[in-house]
């Protein structure tokens, strides 16, 4: 799970996901294309939003994408437009391409769709973040 400061969307993502999946067999990972927040807890509007739905994502750490993630993970799923080009402009060949995807491609194919970044609006982004993200890994751990 992919976005620009790993702080507000993709640790949701993640949080999500996991709790939707085995860990025994699956590994779900988030970073961010950016360098800012390595190291940082996520954002506490999204530890609120995850913990009103029985998430825990208190223990997540910011990191940033690296090339060695196109060998580590088989699907690269980014929050917006942007997070897709910066991916895509450190893959090193098609099936690194190939292995990225627009989260809501999920729910919304073939529209373009972007989850907005909810860092500078208030609490209720957050919740609509929460809500597509659910719905999208809904789809991503039912075809899994
Ligand atoms: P995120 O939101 O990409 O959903 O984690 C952001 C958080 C921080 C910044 C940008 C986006 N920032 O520029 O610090």
């Amino acid at each position: 799970m992919v976005c620009l400061g790993n702080i507000c969307r993709s640790p949701l993502a993640e949080g999500i996901l996991k709790s939707k999946l085995d860990s025994n067999k699956y590994l779900v990972d988030s970073a961010g294309t950016g360098h800012w927040h390595i190291g940082n807890k996520p954002d506490q509007r999204s530890i609120e939003v995850a913990n009103n739905h029985g998430l825990n994502i208190n223990n997540q750490r910011g990191r940033q994408f690296s090339q060695k993630d196109f060998q580590e993970f088989d699907y690269i799923f980014v929050m917006d437009n942007s997070n897709k080009d910066n991916v895509l402009s450190l893959a090193q060949n098609d099936e690194d391409k190939q292995k990225v995807h627009l989260i809501l491609d999920e729910i919304f194919p073939n529209e373009n769709v972007d989850v907005p970044d909810p860092y500078y609006g208030g609490d209720q982004g957050f919740e609509n973040v929460y809500q597509m993200l659910d719905q999208a890994c809904n789809e991503i751990a039912n075809r899994l």
